[in-house]
């Protein structure tokens, strides 16, 4: 989406900002989106619609800092679990479902990992402008995020195949029964998105960091990131672009072996995208699927890989890997630092260790990690890691390759009897 801001009115510092706080009486005001209102201009403010999102912070991490290796005080978590339905994607649905009630849609239609769902449950349920069908593959998606669904009451369709598979079907669908889709290959919801890095900046005091490192999927926040920061510095608004860092799953790791193994580049605007044909072609004939702990990001064909290649070239990005292992690891630690993330999300600070580690990222630079969703969206990973129960750490962590949980807190059995108990209490505490 192209904005002609000579047509627009566009604040001459992005301090012009800061009123809004004094006005937050006012829905549109209030909303960590609309707020931003001048940077997504695609309807008038009055239509916009807002269920409260956004109201997320960037703070110090400073266990995430010790455990990465960035120097004490330069690490920040962007702490998106706090939206209303407990992640980043009220961001994005509250655009997308602007634009839906725009063109007068009655229902509204996603394939998802879990959260999009969960989300344009919540909006559905909320607004009661349209009605909600969700697609999601059998047994892919987290207890967190299939309870939303369910309880906010959209009309839940379980594939037999994963996310790639509904996303294809959902595709299909749409136009045969006329419903408005929500996934991220609507450019509406990355105008949403583009508001978490307005709001990153904000919580610097309007400073640019040097990295933002944020968990890839389906791409869709890369993409949105690179754009916002793309269209600042045309405005005049910052000097400098962060550098991104995109983090995959070991098992789903499209982006990383297209970028990083392969070499596909943005290429002054001609990527070869014949690359990403050919590799998906081999991932289908030998039966390759995505299989991570970090369900969220458990996607073979990432719909916006286009223009994250060109996110990539704005800010001067780069991919990596990590295992369930590494990603387990540093949700615990994330945890213990007091922010509850669910698994992708922590890629994002075993991704900015990794970086440390390899000398691609410099300890005494400030980086930003992206928290996209709530603990509590999966509690089954991070009852599995803290369990000692080895059957359960087997099957949910151990048939994924994680050995070990270094940073489990493990819960003390002991009998129902007050001697036992505080005996207990004593010796652990
Ligand atoms: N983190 C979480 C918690 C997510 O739910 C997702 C995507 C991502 C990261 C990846 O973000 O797609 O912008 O690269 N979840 C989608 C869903 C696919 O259906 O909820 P992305």
């Amino acid at each position: 989406m192209v904005y002609d801001w000579n047509g627009l009115r566009v604040p001459d510092s992005l301090k012009y900002f800061e009123a809004k706080w004094g006005r937050r009486g006012e829905p549109h005001c209030f909303s960590g989106v609309w707020r931003f209102h001048e940077f997504l201009p695609f309807a008038p403010l009055e239509q916009c619609v807002t269920i409260g999102e956004g109201q997320t912070l960037l703070q110090c991490g400073e266990g995430a800092a010790e455990y990465t290796g960035v120097t004490p005080g330069r690490l920040y978590l962007q702490y998106e679990g706090m939206n209303p339905s407990g992640s980043f994607k009220d961001n994005g649905m509250s655009a997308a479902f602007t634009h839906a009630r725009f063109v007068g849609a009655t229902r509204a239609a996603c394939a998802s990992t879990g959260n999009t769902s969960a989300s344009l449950a919540l909006y559905c349920s909320v607004t009661r402008l349209m009605k909600a069908v969700i697609f999601i593959g059998s047994g892919k998606i987290s207890y967190g995020k299939l309870s939303q669904a369910l309880d906010f009451g959209a009309l839940t369709v379980q594939i037999q195949g994963d996310f790639d598979d509904a996303m294809a079907r959902v595709k299909e669908v749409c136009p045969r029964l006329k419903l408005y889709l929500v996934n991220s290959v609507n450019p509406f919801r990355l105008e949403g998105q583009k508001t978490i890095m307005f709001r990153v900046l904000e919580g610097l005091g309007w400073e640019v960091p040097d990295w933002i490192v944020v968990p890839g999927g389906n791409l869709g926040n890369s993409s949105a990131f690179g754009k916002a920061f793309h269209e600042l510095q045309q405005l005049g608004l910052i000097d400098r672009i962060p550098r991104l860092a995109i983090i995959n799953a070991t098992g789903a790791s499209t982006l990383y072996d297209l970028v990083e193994r392969q070499g596909l580049r943005w290429n002054r605007g001609s990527p070869r995208m014949g690359v990403a044909s050919q590799y998906y072609g081999q991932m289908d004939a030998e039966g390759r699927r995505a299989d991570t702990i970090a369900s969220a990001i458990e996607i073979n064909r990432p719909v916006n890989l286009t223009k994250c290649i060109r996110a990539l070239q704005w800010c001067d990005g780069v991919v990596r890997e990590v295992t369930d292992q590494q990603i387990m690891d540093a949700k615990a630690q994330v945890g213990a630092g007091g922010f509850g993330c669910e698994p992708a999300s922590a890629a994002s600070v075993a991704g900015t260790k990794l970086l440390v580690e390899e000398g691609v990222i410099d300890p005494d630079q400030r980086v930003v990690c992206i928290l996209t969703g709530h603990q509590l969206k999966d509690p089954t990973a991070t009852v599995a890691y803290h369990t000692t129960d080895q059957e359960q750490f087997n099957k949910i962590l151990g048939a994924r390759g994680v050995r070990r949980a270094a940073f489990a807190n493990r819960a003390v059995a002991v009998p129902n009897n007050l001697d036992e108990i505080i005996k207990a209490i004593r010796l652990y505490s």
